[in-house]
């Protein structure tokens, strides 16, 4: 099948049908923020603002990467990164895998001409990066004038989807090889099955600073592709439907190993994005709300989405009286039920 077609089958499953996880949660729930009663603070002075690769965001949110290929995803990606440039948001890519096999694509990626200051995500899969050239891929970023490039981890979608690459040899060598030779930086990125600790090491190793954790509890690929299989691989796609490390769990597996981290996965208001920094995530990274506010109720749904996101942010800022995320980061926080179990088994200190 070729890529195009499978990334409209993609689209159509993102937008009929249940694709998150079933059964698992990004855990957030099991964190409590002590409420402060006499906060002391103007609701007008709490800015949720911040700095990330050198750019000003209003708020720590990226509209996750998801599109790029077909005359569609050009028309959901201009949309989405005009978006983020009224409200001072960050945006992201999908993969830029059919660019590269048709260059003539690469205008279905291309935003600049309605945001042109925006942080702009250039994507690719680790898969195809291994197998493309350190110059190819930084051309990929310049093509798009991208910020920045994150490299992308699917392992478990790979190995339901019926095309799926299943050579999962060389992932650290080329993350080194492209971390070293690109000239912008580089994200390394899951996207559903989260980052251990383990994996956090030896990516700090290699010399990599900036991860998206890309958690457990939201879209799951996996699901996807199991909608998409049929016989054995559509079992093996209900089995592991859920897999992966909760995100608010893989946030405490990266905490202090000195990463810059976004947190995605299951990210759905303002409270959860609260959560997160508070977790220590620089910002937030989110998906499939953006896409389904956009089919069903085009731009002005997708701005009452951000809306929502960032009143919710502010007012969980102003309810445990902090007027910036520096004050969210240090707030002290209760943590309960399965995140507390998780954490205990893996002998991880309670935030
Ligand atoms: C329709 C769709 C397409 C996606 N395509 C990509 C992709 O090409 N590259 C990538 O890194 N992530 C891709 N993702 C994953 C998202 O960037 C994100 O990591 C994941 O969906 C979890 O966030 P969410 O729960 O907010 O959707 C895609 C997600 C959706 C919904």
């Amino acid at each position: 099948m070729g890529i195009q077609k499978r990334k409209e089958d993609h689209l159509e499953l993102c937008l009929q049908a249940q694709v998150e996880s079933r059964n698992k949660t990004t855990l957030f729930e099991d964190i409590e923020f002590i409420p402060n009663s006499i906060p002391q603070v103007n609701l007008d002075e709490v800015d949720p603002g911040t700095f990330f690769l050198s750019k000003r965001l209003k708020a720590p949110i990226l509209i996750g990467a998801m599109v790029g290929g077909t005359k569609r995803a050009q028309a959901i990606n201009k949309a989405l990164a005009s978006a983020a440039a009224k409200y001072g948001l960050g945006f992201g890519v999908g993969s830029q895998r059919a660019m590269h096999e048709l260059p003539s694509l690469a205008l279905t990626y291309q935003i600049r001409d309605v945001a042109p200051d925006i942080l702009f995500l250039a994507n690719l899969g680790i898969q195809q990066a291994r197998n493309i050239s350190s110059e190819e891929i930084q051309a990929l970023v310049d093509s798009i004038e991208a910020d920045a490039i994150s490299i992308h981890l699917n392992t478990a979608m790979e190995l339901i989807q019926p095309e799926g690459d299943t050579d999962f040899s060389k992932s650290y060598e080329t993350l080194e090889r492209l971390n070293q030779s690109l000239k912008c930086p580089l994200i390394v990125k899951e996207t559903g099955g989260g980052l251990s600790r383990e994996v956090g090491l030896k990516l700090k190793a290699i010399g990599i600073d900036l991860v998206d954790i890309g958690g457990a509890g939201g879209t799951s690929w996996v699901g996807i592709e199991s909608l998409r299989s049929q016989g054995v691989a559509k079992q093996l796609g209900e089995l592991f439907w859920d897999w992966g490390i909760p995100t608010a769990a893989s946030l405490c597996e990266l905490k202090n190993l000195g990463f810059t981290t976004i947190a995605s996965g299951g990210i759905r208001n303002g409270l959860d994005i609260a959560k997160a920094i508070a977790l220590g995530a620089t910002v937030t990274g989110i998906a499939l709300p953006f896409l389904k506010e956009y089919a069903s109720g085009g731009m002005s749904a997708v701005e009452a989405y951000i809306d929502y996101l960032v009143k919710g942010l502010r007012m969980a800022m102003l309810l445990t009286g902090c007027r910036n995320l520096t004050e969210l980061q240090q707030q002290k926080l209760v943590i309960t039920g399965k995140l507390k179990d998780w954490l205990i088994s893996r002998h991880l200190p309670l935030p």
